[in-house]
């Protein structure tokens, strides 16, 4: 089974243009519930730009479904997570001047600090996951510091201009996903997802879950949130079937 994460961050991104309450982060996280979605995620950034603290809260009081909480590995974010104790944790880079998460956590250069954070967070129950690039070194690093679950950047893939770079990306996701996999971690992948990038991603059968927002959130201004997840969910869902119908896994 192929888990769908939505991130609602960008629904906050809309309301905070206005300074109101309008629209709502957590109705759209019930909406994704009501469409099929399986977990809610949202990056809580220093810059507070989306998600607040107070959504965060929200969410973890109203929403059933487990949530996984995005954030950069600084003391400021581990108190909140500590405080709110979400069932996962992805660790990402972040810096205050970019768009969007620009490339995965360099757990290689800096594996003292993030095997911290990663104790901590796993040692109250939570599962930490790392977002990294598809490159092996980083995965091996994440072993090292003992994070169980991974989740690779497929944003290069998705930002591909040609055929041939969107095949060596992907190429790169399936042979880092596999290497990960093989080596006992739960692989997630994400970033920059399309209805026209998923297929692919959905095929490499050990990936088992994938987060996807903004292109979510801006499809629904046209569809509507809950049928731009379903259409999602049945792409993903088609995708692997055919995969693993084509290497004839057990079913
Ligand atoms: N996964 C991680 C770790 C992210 O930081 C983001 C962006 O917040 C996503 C997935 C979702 O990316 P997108 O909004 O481009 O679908």
């Amino acid at each position: 089974m192929l888990r769908l994460g939505v991130n609602i961050d960008h629904v906050a991104t809309i309301r905070n243009a206005r300074g109101g309450l309008h629209p709502d982060p957590i109705d759209a996280a019930h909406s994704s519930v009501r469409a099929g979605a399986d977990g809610i995620v949202c990056h809580l950034r220093e810059d507070r730009r989306h998600i607040s603290e107070l959504d965060l809260q929200r969410l973890m009081n109203e929403i059933s479904l487990p949530l996984n909480l995005e954030m950069a590995a600084t003391e400021e974010m581990l108190e909140i997570a500590l405080r709110h104790q979400p069932p996962g944790v992805c660790i990402v880079p972040e810096k205050r001047k970019e768009v969007t998460t620009e490339g995965g956590l360099d757990v290689y250069s800096q594996k003292d600090h993030i095997s911290e954070f990663v104790s901590t967070l796993s040692d109250q129950g939570m599962v930490v996951s790392l977002f990294v690039d598809p490159e092996i070194k980083q995965i091996d690093a994440s072993i090292d510091v003992g994070a169980t679950a991974i989740e690779i950047h497929t944003g290069s893939y998705c930002d591909s201009n040609t055929y041939a770079k969107r095949d060596w990306e992907l190429k790169r996701i399936q042979e880092t996903a596999e290497y990960g996999f093989n080596a006992g971690l739960e692989v997630r992948a994400g970033h920059g997802i399309s209805y026209d990038t998923v297929s692919p991603i959905a095929s490499i059968t050990c990936i088992n879950e994938l987060n996807i927002g903004h292109f979510l959130i801006g499809e629904s201004i046209f569809t509507g949130l809950e049928s731009a997840i379903s259409k999602m969910r049945r792409l993903m869902d088609e995708a692997r079937q055919l995969s693993l119908e084509k290497n004839d896994y057990r079913l």
